[in-house]
């Protein structure tokens, strides 16, 4: 076992953002909404036009990743900049943005990984065929790709191909714009999700004949999944969880195929997806080179009773802990329970660092790929004090005990290529609009007011900058 305490000299320091929660700007210089300027407009919170007015300050934001001291930065591409209709004529204006951000990441030393799809479909492909849930869009989707690999792959070597299908599968009709006639036919999103296995696997192919040296993979919301309890049959039921919320996404990855388990399930429920000829010949041309990882927490399982109906995850829509509104079921396969072992954040999620180390250790053993995490952070209703201090010594320490997990599963052999935590700058949150913050640096903005916009760093800010300046040698080890 390695002792070594430092993380590796070129291990990628990063932080994280998407398109739609942090550009604003959602109808500037020819772009066209996406979905995500229509589901992301929650009563009570923010909407996409302004969020964190990116589009307009991404000089003054990446002058400050530079003082932060990061090493990469992930963040999205929105399509609907780059082809407003979806396909057809680029819209030059979208195009030169991005050129511009990554130039100036690579101009201060800032390694990017840009994510093709962070949920944010444009919203003309949803008026011309119903987005996602017509195979059109896997078609769509990779005349996007192609135009956006080709255009940038000079300059990027890194590529997340879509963001969390394992979530817009869990979330479909918060992650997916679905029709009326669709909302109760939970077959549809399994369908949506296969469509996104066959973009996946043409983006990763794409990336492999068109980038030198290319590597990609795509970023999965992942939970580490425990049994409630040592009953052999919750036991199981976190087998089947597993299989259903983990490896039914990791293993298209990673070895081209369905979890079989998970499958099945799907097929006895008919909520299978239908596959045509050539589909997993697709699949298992497109490998990827690295997965990587967005973590948060994890989840207990337990046998599920006889009879009771399947139901989505919960939400905590208003930050008091204890008001999440239920857990997932999946009937004759497991239910989610709450961890009576571990504290939550405001929000309900569990704050548990070994799940973290747990998962790479398991990952790294079922794929042997290297593993990247490209979200991780903590929420909170953060304060701007009178001197404008913000200090969040929560976020320090949720970190700050993640990354010793990360280090923990390395010394045992996890390859890990690069932390990007969630979020670089305070973003509109997908939920909970600007009352959930998770940035090293404060936005100076509410959700009905949208104020100067200012940035201020955070304590955690100076914490993760000394973090990084001493290769996690600052760490205080638990
Ligand atoms: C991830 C998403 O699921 O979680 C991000 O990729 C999101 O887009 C993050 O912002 C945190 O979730 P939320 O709902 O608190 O914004």
């Amino acid at each position: 076992m390695r002792n070594d305490n430092l993380f590796p000299d070129d291990f990628l320091w990063g932080a994280s953002t998407s398109a739609y929660q942090v550009e604003g700007a959602a109808e500037e210089d020819g772009k066209k909404l996406s979905q995500q300027d229509i589901l992301n407009n929650n009563p009570g919170f923010a909407d996409t036009h302004v969020t964190s007015d990116h589009y307009h300050r991404y000089k003054e934001d990446i002058a400050l990743m530079k003082e932060l001291g990061l090493k990469s930065y992930r963040f999205s591409i929105a399509w609907s900049r780059i082809f407003p209709e979806g396909a057809g004529i680029a819209n030059d204006k979208g195009v030169q943005f991005y050129h511009n951000l990554i130039d100036e990441l690579l101009k201060n030393g800032i390694t990017p990984i840009p994510t093709l799809y962070h949920y944010d479909m444009p919203m003309a492909l949803i008026e011309k065929y119903q987005g996602w849930i017509n195979r059109q869009s896997v078609a769509d989707f990779a005349y996007y790709a192609k135009f956006v690999i080709k255009e940038y792959g000079k300059k990027v070597r890194y590529w997340l191909t879509i963001n969390e299908q394992s979530i817009i599968v869990q979330f479909w009709t918060k992650k997916c714009f679905i029709p009326e006639q669709y909302l109760h036919d939970e077959q549809i999103k399994y369908q949506i999700n296969h469509h996104m296995n066959l973009a996946h696997a043409i983006a990763c192919k794409l990336v492999h004949q068109w980038v030198p040296n290319g590597l990609v993979g795509a970023a999965l919301g992942y939970s580490a999944i425990y049994p409630l309890t040592s009953k052999p049959e919750d036991n199981l039921a976190a087998q089947n969880a597993n299989d259903l919320r983990n490896y039914y996404f990791t293993d298209i990855y990673l070895k081209g195929h369905y979890n079989q388990s998970a499958l099945i399930y799907l097929q006895n429920h008919g909520l299978a997806p239908s596959i045509e000829a050539g589909d997993m010949d697709l699949i298992k041309e497109g490998y990827s080179d690295f997965l990587a990882i967005n973590y948060y927490c994890s989840h207990a399982a337990a046998a599920v009773p006889k009879n009771v109906p399947r139901r989505m995850d919960g939400f905590n829509p208003t930050g008091v802990k204890g008001q999440i509104d239920g857990h997932e079921i999946q009937p004759d396969f497991y239910q989610i329970h709450k961890n009576p072992h571990l504290d939550t954040t405001d929000w309900d999620w569990t704050i548990d660092p070994i799940g973290l180390e747990y998962l790479l250790r398991d990952l790294h053993t079922r794929y042997q790929k290297p593993l990247m995490i490209t979200e991780n952070g903590f929420g909170a209703d953060d304060y701007l004090e009178s001197d404008k201090a913000i200090h969040d010594e929560y976020r320090i320490s949720y970190i700050e005990q993640h990354l010793n997990a990360i280090k923990r599963a390395m010394n045992y052999g996890v390859e890990v290529l690069s932390y990007n935590p969630w979020s670089f700058i305070d973003v509109l949150s997908t939920s909970n609009g600007y009352k959930k913050r998770y940035g090293f640096v404060y936005v100076n903005r509410t959700d009905d007011e949208i104020k100067d916009l200012a940035r201020y760093k955070k304590d955690s800010f100076y914490w993760y900058q000394n973090v990084i300046q001493t290769r996690g040698g600052s760490l205080t080890k638990p």
